[in-house]
């Protein structure tokens, strides 16, 4: 532990979704590899008190990812519980009780955004905020005015250095991957741009339909849960210049430049989908409007990329789980042997979930007579497991106050500016059959470019569909 680490790790929302899904794992994943020697104190409101919290973390890692013995019962030992309304300044100064001679707590707020003012008071109120940092969890607002008010909500108690808003797509080993090899290999460097880069496509597939959270969905939509954030965070990677410098704000100062050159989206640009089911689930509106697809065609207005398309689909109830980036090259200039057409140009592969590749598709004559080829691909990584989760990995640099992978306040702004005039219900949203690639009218966005990439089903997947 440096001088600049957290020394006590607290979670607000300690019985909720979030810690039982994503928390609990990271915590004892971490102990395991040595990484948290720290008070870890859950605040919730419960009856059911330390013991209650400690049956609960038991439950959440049975589900996800497994028990480990050992680390566990150092998990365990650890925790510590203050029960209790965020309301009320008796939870916050059981909480300073709690910390101990903690002098640089991490607070991670896994609970509704509009909760984050009233606990930000309490700290504060009960001298709980010095040295401290903060973890807030996406959705980061609902459009661009929610997400400048949290921000300046936020900046009343903390500074834009101790904030740590988590994209977890940026804690995934292949999403740094796109960014290493990008910067680490020479020869991509001059055919990285709009003169060798015919359009990129990104697709975010799931199987799974919304899995009862039809309240939260309701209130958020594709675009605003995984289109704002994860996707774009992605196209981030993809189109930003080399950093100037090593430190944290110099990625960050490249990404928000490739964010602010994103061309803010009109209506055209987008089409919206709904499965077929989706109004039955509990808590959705038998007239919902909400998407559960999207596919968008966005422009960045750079001279490095101007012209490129880069498409993007998300969607629930796909018939793959997956996500996939291709990055399609022009056609030859000229046709020398057999027809080359744009489908079938050379073109680079990410696959960044669940298995991870990086691969080159090529041409390659086929044996025979005719000079007539196929499309090849060159491998160059491919495995199936991270080391760490994304949640692992974000919260140990949140720990060491390494801020390099979380987004920062002008960040979040920019890219709720690319996608604010196309949220809401101002386009249509249509029926789309559960496990097909969407409706048929997300063909259109992508007319020009030879259509969508469907990413192909994982091993496992295909079997399941074999028997
Ligand atoms: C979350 C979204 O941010 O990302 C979910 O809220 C989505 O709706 C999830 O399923 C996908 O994350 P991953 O890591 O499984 O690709």
């Amino acid at each position: 532990m440096t001088n600049l680490d957290s020394d006590a790790f607290v979670f607000f929302g300690a019985t909720g979704d979030l810690a039982f899904k994503q928390i609990f794992p990271a915590l004892q994943a971490m102990i395991r590899h040595g990484h948290l020697n720290m008070p870890i104190i859950g605040v919730a409101r419960s009856a059911k008190g330390l013991d209650g919290l400690r049956a609960r973390a038991r439950e959440s890692l049975e589900k996800h990812g497994g028990v480990d013995p050992q680390a566990f019962a150092a998990l365990s030992a650890k925790l510590q519980y203050v029960n209790g309304e965020y309301s009320s300044p008796e939870t916050f100064r059981e909480l300073r009780k709690a910390l101990g001679s903690a002098s640089r707590p991490l607070y991670y707020l896994a609970i509704p955004p509009d909760l984050f003012e009233t606990v930000a008071q309490g700290l504060a109120n009960a001298d709980c905020d010095k040295g401290a940092r903060v973890v807030v969890e996406k959705p980061f607002g609902r459009d661009l005015a929610s997400a400048q008010a949290l921000n300046k909500t936020l900046h009343r108690s903390f500074p834009e250095l101790a904030i740590f808003r988590i994209d977890h797509y940026l804690g995934k080993e292949p999403v740094q991957n796109l960014l290493y090899f990008r910067f680490a290999n020479s020869f991509l460097e001059p055919i990285w741009n709009s003169n060798y880069v015919q359009s990129v496509q990104i697709t975010m597939a799931e199987t799974l339909g919304v899995e009862g959270r039809g309240v939260f969905y309701e209130e958020v939509g594709t675009i605003r849960d995984v289109v704002q954030n994860h996707m774009l965070e992605v196209v981030a990677l993809l189109t930003m210049e080399a950093p100037v410098g090593h430190d944290a704000d110099a990625m960050r100062d490249a990404k928000q430049r490739a964010l602010r050159a994103m061309r803010p989206l009109t209506p055209g640009d987008v089409v919206r989908g709904q499965f077929r089911g989706y109004r039955d689930e509990n808590g959705v509106a038998s007239d919902s409007q909400v998407e559960t697809f999207a596919a968008i065609r966005l422009h960045i207005d750079t001279w490095r990329w101007a012209g490129v398309p880069f498409y993007i689909r998300a969607g629930k109830r796909m018939p793959v789980s997956a996500t996939e980036v291709l990055v399609e090259l022009k056609r030859p200039p000229q046709d020398v042997f057999d027809t080359i057409s744009q489908g079938q140009a050379d073109y680079f592969r990410f696959r960044l979930s669940p298995d991870v590749t990086i691969s080159l598709g090529a041409r390659a004559k086929m044996p025979g007579e005719a000079m007539v080829g196929e499309t090849v691909e060159l491998v160059v990584r491919q495995s199936s497991v991270d080391e760490m989760t994304p949640y692992e990995r974000l919260l140990g640099d949140a720990i060491r106050g390494d801020p390099t992978l979380f987004v920062r306040e002008d960040g979040v702004e920019a890219a709720w500016g690319v996608v604010d005039s196309i949220l809401g219900n101002g386009t249509p949203v249509h029926e789309y059959e559960p496990n097909t690639w969407g409706p048929a009218e997300a063909d259109q966005i992508i007319a020009g470019d030879g259509g969508w990439h469907n990413p192909e089903p994982t091993k496992a997947e295909a079997l399941a569909v074999k028997q």
